[in-house]
């Protein structure tokens, strides 16, 4: 098992297939010029297998697929066959524009369960925030995969004067539509134009949903990242996920791995381990995993603390969301 320094079992993997994306929002990906990674350095199919199976065996039974848009890749739906194989639960976050063409595979891989990433409810402010115009593609895969019974979770990232006016929109939405929306609130990384302003936070966002009806609190399961609730009556429930005004680092179980096969063992964690390389090498994996997860910092990659309003975006060194992997 992948035990770290505050005791901490590592049982979930976030996996990036791919740092690159048909979208273009604004809080992933750099404005500047980005620079995908050639392919020769990216995870081929074998290696996110082998790499998969090795953490398997160190107590893995949860993976998710990320990206940049995991479906963008062109070998994805081998990639989730092969993982739907394994003694895991396995996931996917997604934008959601490719899902028509993906639904059969996730369905036979065992896949219940998927992220759809969705701002907002209005065509334009879609455009506005992903500079592509595929607003109708993602809601009506949306609408397909909850009739075909899968799970359907919508992130939606909550920035304020953008779409924090849509709040009770989304929560409209849930009454007739068996939807789980979840408000994230907006994270700093490379190139984003976070500022801490710009974050509506988790109290915020509950009292938006106050003003308009009343809920109640879900019970939330131990490794949580969002804090479920439902309006009674609704089919659907909402949550909020805390990430800068409430982090929940003391129950965190996940690990990433980046498309081009480093490690990072927080979302935040400047340090990274080379596994691909070393997989290439046929050095020993299982050592490098264990080494990265005793190095783990007890919160927030130890690089800022939940006194958000204090940060200083420009003196956290991480990579761009789109290079990390949601
Ligand atoms: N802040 C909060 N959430 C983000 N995501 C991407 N970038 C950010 C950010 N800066 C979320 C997206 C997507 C998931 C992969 O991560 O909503 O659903
Ligand atoms: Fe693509 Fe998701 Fe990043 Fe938007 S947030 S650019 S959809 S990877």
């Amino acid at each position: 098992m992948l035990i770290d320094k505050y005791n901490r079992v590592h049982n979930y993997l976030r996996i990036s297939l791919a740092d690159n994306c048909n979208l273009r929002c604004f809080y992933c990906m750099p404005e500047e010029e980005y620079d995908f990674t050639p392919s020769s350095q990216l995870m081929k199919a074998d290696e996110i297998e082998s790499l998969a199976k090795t953490f398997v065996q160190l107590g893995v039974n949860k993976i998710r697929l990320t990206g940049g848009e995991p479906l963008v890749r062109k070998d994805a739906a081998d990639i989730i066959r092969r993982l739907g194989k394994l003694p895991v639960k396995l996931t996917i976050t997604t934008n959601g524009t490719r899902l028509h063409e993906f639904v059969d595979v996730l369905e036979e891989a065992g896949v219940r369960s998927l992220n759809i990433s969705l701002d907002t409810l209005q065509a334009d402010t879609f455009k506005h925030i992903t500079r592509r115009d595929q607003f109708q593609t993602v809601l009506n895969n949306i609408n397909l995969l909850i009739s075909r019974n899968f799970h359907v979770k919508v992130n939606v990232v909550v920035m304020k004067g953008l779409n924090d006016g849509e709040i009770n929109d989304f929560i409209a939405w849930t009454k007739d539509t068996p939807v789980h929306v979840r408000f994230i609130e907006f994270m700093p990384f490379s190139g984003n134009k976070w500022t801490s302003n710009k974050v509506f936070t988790l109290q915020q966002i509950l009292q938006v949903v106050e003003q308009q009806c009343s809920f109640l609190p879900l019970k939330n399961e131990e490794h949580d990242t969002a804090k479920g609730y439902i309006v009674p009556g609704h089919a659907g429930t909402f949550a909020v996920i805390s990430t800068m005004s409430a982090p929940f680092c003391s129950t965190c179980n996940r690990m990433r791995l980046t498309a081009d096969g480093k490690m990072k063992n927080c979302l935040f964690a400047e340090n990274e381990m080379d596994l691909l390389t070393a997989l290439r090498n046929g050095e020993d994996v299982t050592q490098l995993i264990q080494q990265n997860i005793a190095s783990k910092a007890k919160e927030l990659g130890g690089q800022f603390t939940a006194d958000f309003e204090h940060i200083n975006a420009e003196t956290i060194h991480n990579r761009s969301m789109i290079g990390i992997g949601g």
